[in-house]
């Protein structure tokens, strides 16, 4: 464990991490003679063996890759305004988006049926602006957003796995007064807390949230719907970053799901803002607070469900939390500390943990820049019976550089296969060519099958993927739809018309390759006129746009997909809307004349 004079040793050690690694040769662990990415490569044509669907961080968005290609196939727009697709400009996005139109997503996860992958839905979180969105994974679309009461920072987002995801958490990175409306003593920060919020996956409603009075950070689920955990590297309750790190434990806090269900059918809450508060304090029956090294960040539980694996930031070991003495610990049989079995230091600025299934661990380190595999068991049994020289590191891998989040595929579930590991490398330096101030991202591809891990691929990014996960492709591909129904909109046009009522104007139009359902739409100036637009095309992949000159309106529909727009008609004169997708030989030809008569003519 480091020095106790927590901010300047800190900083110190970011610092001799940026500049060990800054210089440093890029090393590339290859066996000799053949090469190592051949069997890696997908050639034209061939398409990859797992899906990975990533967070966009501060771009809002969610990106869905190709693993091992990296290839980019899609942005799933979420709390960002997106000119293709029109999200944030039509009438259906901007119905989830709650006028905010920048967002934080850090993590994506899916939906689970006994711990692993359904392939229904996806669940992202939104750190700037506190909401959470479910992604349908047939349409690779936001179908439900919800805004979370109480809370800031909402960080860590885990959906429940077992029996099947009922339940998704999300925790409060960010401690404020519970209903922070500016009255009371509001730099008092003993008064702030944090909470987590349990969401039904279903309704996307709160269920509920229990309150801390800690910060709670990352999140998990354990494998048998019986907890969840959040970190928390504020434990001292602070304000400062100095008072953030003033004592050498903080803490994980593990969830009691059938004593928040029986706290909840018992009526033993609080209602505010028609939410039910639980008290999840210290002390209270429905947490445990397990003490854990230094300002952790991570949480991640391991396939086989046994353990969840914490890392302190400023501490160099990795936490391994028994899961089942988790019942000791809340019957009150076990102090909270003894249900932390292995604690092995493997290296500086540990983050994130992820597994190949084999009974290995892999810490991304921040501040060494490398991904350390390291066996469980070992690091248990070193633990019960220290041996000189002895580690339960079993190999390391430079990454370029500073990791942040690491994943592996399947590793989220109970099928962890051991097979490729991504490192989101939050600094590229060198690695790509010159760009300007703001650098792409560092994406690594390691090939984790064989005893030491080889990096196959650098992939740039743009600001700034926070996580992601790796989906084996047969559990996706089945189910994802080459065209919507018509029906699925309440509103789609089969008819083009125009009706007129007051000043409000609606104009149902078609596309069909290569015309619009109209060729000319007269309204008065300051009508309210609404578009909505059906693509009839039922042949995959045509998709047509409508962008109305001027009139900062953009959007694409896909085949049988039908989006509306609405819009006061402020400026008089005559605008062309045209298709702004290639549709069709005569795609140029595809447009529409939009009159708008000036008032009093
Ligand atoms: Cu329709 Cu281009
Ligand atoms: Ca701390």
């Amino acid at each position: 464990m480091i020095s106790s004079h927590p901010l300047t040793t800190w900083i110190a050690f970011v610092a001799a991490g940026l500049s060990l690694n800054c210089g440093a040769p890029p090393p590339m662990n290859t066996s000799e003679g053949e090469s190592p990415y051949a069997a890696h490569e997908v050639a034209p044509g061939e398409l990859d063996e797992y899906y990975g669907f990533q967070s966009g961080g501060q771009s809002g968005e969610v990106r869905v890759i190709g693993i091992p290609s990296m290839r980019i196939f899609k942005r799933i727009p979420v709390w960002n305004l997106d000119s293709a697709s029109g999200w944030g400009i039509t009438n259906e996005s901007k119905s989830m988006m709650g006028g905010k139109v920048v967002g934080d997503t850090h993590h994506v996860h899916g939906s689970y049926v006994d711990g692993t992958y359904d392939g229904k839905w996806l669940f992202v979180n939104d750190k700037a602006n506190n909401r959470l969105a479910r992604i349908r994974i047939d349409q690779m679309k936001v179908d439900a957003t919800l805004e979370i009461p109480h809370t800031q920072g909402t960080h860590g987002t885990f959906p429940q796995r077992a029996p099947k995801t009922e339940w998704v958490i999300l925790n409060s990175e960010f401690r404020t007064p519970l209903v922070n409306d500016g009255r009371g003593a509001l730099l008092d920060e003993s008064t702030y807390g944090g909470v987590h919020t349990i969401v039904n996956a279903e309704t996307m409603k709160v269920v509920a949230q229990v309150q801390t009075m800690v910060n709670l950070d990352l999140a998990a689920t354990d494998y048998n719907g019986k907890f969840s955990f959040a970190t928390s590297y504020n434990s001292e309750g602070g304000a400062t970053i100095s008072e953030m790190l003033a004592s050498d434990l903080d803490y994980l806090v593990v969830f009691n799901w059938d004593r928040i269900k029986e706290a909840l059918a018992g009526n033993a809450y609080q209602t505010v803002d028609g939410i039910p508060i639980l008290d999840g304090s210290e002390g209270s029956s429905l947490t445990a607070y397990i003490p854990v090294p230094k300002n952790p960040h991570g949480v991640n539980v391991s396939p086989d469900g046994n353990y969840a694996v914490v890392s302190g930031k400023v501490s160099p070991t990795a936490s391994v939390i028994d899961i089942s003495k988790l019942d000791d610990v809340f019957a009150g049989n076990l102090e909270p500390r003894e249900a932390v079995v292995a604690e092995p230091e493997i290296g500086l600025g540990p983050l994130h943990t992820t597994y190949d299934g084999r009974g290995n661990a892999y810490t991304s380190l921040f501040i060494d820049s490398q991904e350390v595999k390291w066996n469980l068991q070992r690091a248990i049994e070193l633990q019960a019976n220290p041996q000189e020289g002895q580690t339960a590191v079993v190999d390391r891998l430079d990454v370029h550089y500073q990791v942040g989040h690491t994943m592996a595929s399947m590793a989220e579930t109970n099928e962890a296969d051991g097979r490729y590991l991504i490192s989101l490398n939050k600094i590229s330096k060198d690695r790509f060519l010159n760009v300007g101030p703001l650098k792409p991202e560092n994406d690594q591809l390691i090939d984790i099958s064989g005893d030491s891990m080889v990096l196959l691929k650098d992939e740039s990014a743009y600001v700034e993927p926070h996580d992601i996960i790796i989906v084996r492709r047969d559990i996706i591909e089945d189910k994802v739809l080459h065209r919507v129904r018509l029906e699925d909109h309440p509103e789609a046009v089969t008819e083009s018309s125009v009706v007129r009522d007051g000043n409000k104007v609606t104009v149902r139009v078609t596309a069909t390759a290569p015309m619009y359902g109209l060729q000319e739409v007269v309204v008065n100036e300051g009508d309210e006129v609404t578009y909505i637009v059906t693509n009839t095309d039922e042949i995959p992949d045509l998709s047509h746009g409508f962008a109305i000159s001027n009139y900062n309106i953009q959007l694409i529909v896909s085949p049988f997909e039908t989006k509306s727009v609405t819009f006061i008609a402020d400026k008089p004169g005559v605008y062309w809307i045209y298709c702004t997708t290639f549709c069709h030989a005569l795609h140029l030809e595809m447009r529409m004349r939009f009159v708008v008569r000036a008032q009093g003519t």
